[in-house]
């Protein structure tokens, strides 16, 4: 091959590859697409308590409560598919479902191939570990074992940090990893630490601690495809009336959830 030749081949290359990176092309619908569909498909994994969580085999919890209502704004019906959380974004980004709903994490990273609406509330990364633990902080942890759920933000993170990770694809393996002693702490999303330790306390005569300090910040919000623009536009200006009002605050009351507002750090 010609210098030339392999320079545009190599150039014609590269351009597929991004254009797969950012959804092989796939868009995402539109308002009017999905008034016209007459539903919104989110795509969650309910195991996230509050959140999401199954209940005697319905999907409940803060998030779906939030989604109800912008549904009923925008007069279409809700539409649940369930999943494990690693298959959440790499869905919405292929354009598969309409909304990812999964207490998901706004990332630079992320924010490279998927489309965030605003954010509606603020959570942290918190540590979790038995009651006679050694680890009483961050600074102990390294050198240890520590479980995460898959394509979570706790895994890209304690990745970072260089700790020695076990993924596991359902949170509930993640909490088992530590409670069976095959890792010395498990790193979760706070408000989901809280519900899942004090569920766990509540059965077993082990007790799981959650420590004080936390590792980082978590802006949620919901997941979209490029090309649901004003799809995007919509849902924020219901979430910020929900917001504003007091709405999203009460919906967390109704699961005893502590709310920190996404501007209260500002
Ligand atoms: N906030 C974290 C993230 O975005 C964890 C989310 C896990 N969600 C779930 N439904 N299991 O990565």
């Amino acid at each position: 091959m010609k210098k030339i030749t392999k320079i545009i081949a190599f150039a014609a290359a590269a351009a597929m590859l991004t254009a797969c990176f950012t959804g092989c092309g796939k868009k995402g619908k539109t308002l009017a697409q999905v008034k016209s569909a007459g539903e919104l498909v989110i795509a969650t994994s309910p195991d996230f308590p509050p959140f999401e969580e199954l209940n005697n085999g319905n999907v409940e919890g803060i998030e779906i409560d939030i989604l109800n209502i912008i549904c009923e704004k925008l007069g279409v019906k809700l539409k649940i598919e369930q999943m494990d959380f690693d298959s959440v974004l790499p869905g919405v980004q292929a354009a598969k479902y309409d909304v990812g709903v999964s207490g998901i994490t706004i990332t630079p990273d992320r924010e490279k191939n998927t489309l965030f609406t605003d954010s509606y509330c603020l959570a942290e990364q918190s540590i979790v570990v038995t009651e006679n633990s050694p680890i009483k902080a961050k600074a102990d942890l390294d050198g240890k074992k520590i479980s995460v759920q898959s394509g979570t933000t706790a895994e890209e993170f304690c990745g970072k940090q260089g700790y020695a990770l076990s993924s596991f694809q359902a949170n509930s393996d993640a909490q088992t990893a530590l409670t069976t002693g095959k890792v010395d702490a498990w790193v979760i999303d706070n408000l989901t630490a809280i519900e899942m330790v004090a569920a766990y306390n509540a059965e077993n005569d082990s007790k799981l601690v959650i420590l004080d300090e936390a590792m980082t910040t978590e802006p949620y919000a919901f997941a979209c495809c490029f090309g649901s623009e004003d799809l995007v536009a919509e849902i924020n200006k219901v979430l910020a009336d929900l917001v504003k009002d007091g709405t999203v605050k009460e919906i967390f009351e109704r699961y005893d959830a502590p709310y920190v507002s996404p501007t209260e750090n500002n």
